[in-house]
């Protein structure tokens, strides 16, 4: 019975201000205006990390300087043509890669800045009479890998080096707003292999998960996007990515 709704909203970064609408390039269906609305209101505020080289874009920004191998033939494609692409198809950069750590220009993904912003896009289920989900994706060209301590982590400190796992081209991070009966009840916030959910407090704003809290600007979520990695966290800062005997880093600044 849900009903599914994609929408094309601004990408939230450094501007309050939310804006659904016509990005270039990007697919969007607008079935419904008060769910575009509903869309708005709820979106995260994504700060990116302070030197991230990697930001994000929209879909139709990514096609532009890929191509699609799809059994013998290759094409160019936007969104709106890659959905004739069969299951089996698969993309490759227009340019050559010298190396597995190489990386390209359009890698940097779109400009951010007070009149460009990459979109976010939102799909918007009905789950039942009272229930909602609003899902957001955010769309990355690519993801630099995690800067694991290869040699010995002791108290903290890496001895003996780090090196980078995890190198991948087109990265989608989202997160999960569910309303109950119109009203903020959950955050679903995705870190690559972890989530988290996050519950509704009406009293301190926020949406809470044990000590953890992320905070809000008026009904927007403000959620941190990892340096390089963009998974979402609550809180600036570097965090432990993974229990492992080797330690993986997420840093955001
Ligand atoms: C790859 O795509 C970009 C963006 O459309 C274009 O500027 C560039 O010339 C293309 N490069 C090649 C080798 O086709
Ligand atoms: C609606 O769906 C949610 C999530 O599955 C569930 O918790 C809730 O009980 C359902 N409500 C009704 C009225 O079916």
């Amino acid at each position: 019975m849900g009903v599914v709704v994609l929408f094309v909203l601004t990408f939230q970064i450094f501007l309050g201000t939310v804006i659904r609408g016509d990005q270039s390039g990007t697919t969007h269906v607008t079935i419904d205006d008060n769910l575009g609305a509903l869309a708005s209101t709820y979106a995260p505020k994504i700060w990116l990390a302070k030197d991230e080289d990697y930001n994000p874009s929209s879909v139709g920004f990514h096609l532009e300087n890929v191509k699609v191998y799809d059994g013998a033939t290759s094409y160019s494609s936007t969104p709106s043509t890659l959905s004739t692409c069969s299951e089996d198809c698969y993309m490759s950069s227009n340019q050559t890669l010298d190396h597995a750590s190489a990386t390209l220009p359009f890698f940097s993904g779109e400009h951010v800045g007070s009149t460009q912003q990459p979109p976010v896009y939102a799909v918007v289920k009905r789950i039942n009479e009272s229930t909602t989900d609003i899902l957001y994706w955010m769309f990355y060209p690519y993801n630099r890998g995690k800067n694991v301590c290869i040699g010995l982590h002791i108290f903290g400190v890496c001895i003996g080096g780090y090196s980078t796992f995890g190198n991948h081209v087109g990265d989608w991070e989202y997160a999960t707003m569910r309303l109950e009966n119109g009203q903020p009840n959950k955050l679903f916030v995705s870190s690559h292999d972890f989530g988290g959910i996050y519950d509704w407090d009406e009293e301190s704003e926020t949406y809470k998960k044990g000590e953890d809290a992320i905070q809000t600007e008026g009904t927007h979520p403000i959620l941190y996007s990892a340096w390089g990695s963009h998974g979402l966290w609550s809180t600036p800062g570097s965090h432990v990515y993974k229990d492992m005997p080797v330690i993986i880093d997420d840093l955001r600044d």
